[in-house]
């Protein structure tokens, strides 16, 4: 899709669609406004009978407008005549994306903009209608025989008045990055497992590579990882016929000798759960459990596109957890790279196990910090239900960091404890530690196991299980936390 930014009148811009926003009590934004003029009047008749109330996220679609070169104008209610919250301009901003999928809609220029935003300034708005209408116009048709999708939206103005077109632009680009690497991780997600595969991957990273000079790929292999001592992840990938990757994407967009920020995603691309078997209802929405891994392969798309002065690693286990003779057994014990020895007790805790290794393997990079984020327990959506992630971590400038990021970048996060007093449910007679906790806290227990391959630097766990995907009759990948996170590489960028 093409975005560009224009400060002509809405009226003389040529397009299929023109957006503009109505706010309660029959007042018009200064764009409405300026069509009520050139359509003698017919906006301010339309609110004033009622037939639009303005409320937020109301829509009214005119279709015709008489004795007009307008072809057709969508009016977006904004609510009570006052300044938005970030969280109702967006909803505004969803609301319009969706009501513009429609065959004979191409072109369309939106005023939205304009609007005022609590706290936001043109560039954050202007990003944000790059964000939603590239979210809503992704549809997933890989697999489909029918490729047509629904929207056939190809160009999108935004207009803005000439002295905010500087900052208009600058948003413009980190929306269409940001809006890009959404969609990168959600077609990944959304792919079955049966071609999602971890070698398919790894081709997707190294593709990627190819299309940025500040972008190198490495991928370890099972022998490489052998090498290294990687018993834990290894275990893992021991009931699949596919080969295990640690695929390791590496951005040089900083100074030569600038610490860089790692992020670590879990790349499970089928959870069977292993010997310990999932139960069958539901168990296709596994194919989601490499939505961490995604969504790192995203980011790091997005900070290249928008070529942010940050050296940024993206490390991917990816492995698939299979019931099979080889499989690990609950009870087996392996040596992790860092020689503490893991009893498994359950082998659907396979997240952790793959998690740990690669955490371990990230020391060497003399990390800034380490973020890791995994669709790791389904405990989290017992606690925080499909709002937010949950978020843990041993360092509060970080987590602090990370929360300030998904405020503005509406994903939401909330964090927990990681007391030292959960460690105990890890306690192995026959190990080091067990990789379950019991039944309470099980996404702190996740955590705290985690925590222990973390001691050597700054880390934060995003844990994703309840915001990665949708289920349900909209079932399909949600491309969080791609926008938490560049949100944080940007703000890290402009603390420099
Ligand atoms: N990938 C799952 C977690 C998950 C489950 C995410 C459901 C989203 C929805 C993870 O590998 C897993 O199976 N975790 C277990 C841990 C338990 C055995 C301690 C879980 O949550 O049941
Ligand atoms: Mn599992
Ligand atoms: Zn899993």
């Amino acid at each position: 899709m093409d975005y560009s930014i224009e400060s002509t009148p809405l009226e003389k811009l040529q397009c299929d669609c023109l957006v503009v926003g109505v706010y309660q009590n029959a007042q018009l934004s200064p764009s409405a406004t300026a069509l009520d003029v050139c359509t003698q009047g017919l906006l301010s008749e339309i609110v004033q009978r009622g037939d639009m109330g303005g409320k937020l996220g109301d829509i009214l679609f005119l279709n015709a407008i008489p004795n007009s070169a307008i072809k057709r104008i969508l009016l977006v209610g904004l609510g009570e005549n006052k300044p938005l919250s970030n969280k109702h301009y967006l909803k505004a901003l969803a609301a319009t994306a969706a009501n513009l999928k429609k065959p004979y809609i191409k072109t369309v220029a939106v005023s939205l903009a304009e609007c005022a935003v609590l706290d936001a300034d043109w560039q954050w708005k202007v990003r944000q209608i790059a964000e939603t209408f590239g979210d809503a116009v992704y549809q997933y048709t890989h697999t489909k025989s029918d490729k047509e999708t629904e929207s056939k939206l190809e160009q999108v103005i935004i207009t803005v008045p000439e002295m905010a077109k500087d900052l208009a632009n600058a948003g413009l680009q980190q929306g269409k990055a940001i809006g890009e690497g959404v969609a990168l991780a959600k077609w990944l997600a959304d792919l079955p497992g049966n071609i999602c595969t971890p070698s398919f991957l790894a081709e997707q990273a190294t593709l990627l590579s190819g299309k940025h000079d500040k972008l190198d790929i490495s991928i370890l292999e099972e022998a490489d990882m052998a090498q290294l001592g990687m018993g834990s992840l290894l275990s893992v990938t021991r009931g699949s016929r596919q080969p295990a990757k640690l695929i390791c994407l590496h951005f040089h967009g900083g100074e030569k000798n600038a610490k860089p920020i790692v992020l670590v995603g879990k790349g499970l691309t089928f959870d069977a759960g292993g010997i310990s078997l999932k139960p069958g209802l539901g168990m296709d929405e596994m194919k989601y459990d490499m939505c961490g891994g995604a969504a790192v392969i995203g980011t790091v798309q997005a900070a290249a596109q928008m070529d942010l002065p940050l050296n940024i690693i993206g490390l991917i286990p990816a492995s698939e957890n299979m019931p099979d003779g080889d499989a690990n057994k609950p009870g087996d014990i392996w040596t992790s790279m860092s020689g503490k020895t893991i009893e498994i007790l359950n082998t659907d805790a396979e997240g952790r196990l793959i998690l740990c290794d690669t955490l371990t393997y990230a020391e060497q990079f003399n990390p800034d910090v380490v973020i890791d984020l995994a669709t790791l327990t389904g405990a989290c959506l017992v606690a925080l239900g499909r709002i937010p992630s949950g978020l843990l971590g041993n360092d509060d400038a970080l987590c602090n960091d990370l929360i300030a990021a998904s405020e503005t970048a509406n994903d939401s996060i909330w964090r927990l404890p990681l007391w030292e007093e959960y460690q105990e449910l890890l306690k192995s007679n026959f190990a080091d530690m067990a990789n379950i906790g019991g039944k309470d806290a099980g996404t702190i227990t996740a955590a705290c196991f985690l925590a222990r391959f973390a001691e050597n630097f700054r880390w934060a766990h995003l844990d994703i299980a309840g915001t990665a995907w949708r289920s349900g009759s909209q079932k399909g990948a949600t491309g969080r936390p791609v926008p938490l996170l560049s949100q944080y590489l940007i703000d890290r960028s402009n603390a420099l």
